[in-house]
């Protein structure tokens, strides 16, 4: 049986991060299940110029994530679509990761407002307890902000914030390294082994422990 992760990508800035999370999914062979909100449509216009149209989406979410979806294990379910599978528990998802996802989103699901399929999958994953993982992108943040986050928290999500470290590729990193250690988190929370940084192995500055004193 068929058993995908449901990636939503919600409005807010930040679309190479699903980018990379769908990339690094179907890389480790993972059937993966994708929902673009209608505002994430403008997020993907205005950070890649890339239009994603239900029509054609198989076209636009290959030219957008740049690889060849020939043997990709990828359905697309229009955000409009309150009947798609992910809207019921009966659904054999794995989970959903949530990327980026928008202040709206998060109090959408907060709530259970179920405005759309996005948000609706995600209230059945976490209702089903199967692994969902938030990844909110604003800042600063208000109150209400952060009592989504929490809500989202203790209905049992991973809040995972998109907030890259720099170790592992240091203060000259690259937006792509800042970018695939936010993607290596999210596979880290969904137990997907992946390649997309370097672990932390104790020793600071690439392998050399500074001394406690001395000159
Ligand atoms: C270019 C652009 C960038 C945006 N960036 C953010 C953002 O970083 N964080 C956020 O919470 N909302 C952001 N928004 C606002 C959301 O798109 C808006 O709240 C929308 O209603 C979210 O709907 P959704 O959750 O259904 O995708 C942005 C909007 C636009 C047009």
């Amino acid at each position: 049986m068929r058993s995908p992760w449901i990636i939503g990508v919600s409005g807010a800035s930040g679309t190479p991060y699903p980018r990379a999370v769908i990339g690094a999914l179907l890389d480790a062979g993972e059937a993966v299940d994708l929902v673009i909100s209608r505002a994430a449509r403008l997020t993907l216009l205005d950070e890649t110029g890339a239009s994603v149209r239900d029509a054609h989406w198989k076209d636009d979410v290959a030219a957008w994530l740049g690889r060849d979806l020939g043997d990709a294990d990828l359905a697309y379910w229009p955000a409009g679509d309150l009947a798609a599978g992910p809207s019921s528990g009966s659904y054999p998802a794995k989970g959903m990761v949530v990327v980026p996802a928008s202040t709206a989103a998060c109090a959408g699901i907060a709530i259970g407002l179920s405005k759309d399929l996005l948000q609706r999958a995600a209230e059945v994953t976490l209702k089903e307890r199967r692994r969902t993982v938030i990844v909110p992108r604003e800042t600063p943040v208000t109150r209400s902000h952060l009592e989504h986050l929490i809500a989202l928290h203790d209905a049992g999500a991973v809040v995972l914030p998109a907030s890259p470290g720099f170790y592992g590729s240091g203060a000259g990193a690259t937006a792509q390294q800042l970018i695939d250690f936010v993607a290596g988190k999210v596979l880290d929370a969904l137990a997907v082994p992946h390649e997309l940084f370097t672990r932390w192995r104790g020793e600071l500055g690439g392998g050399q422990r500074s001394p406690l004193g001395g000159p």
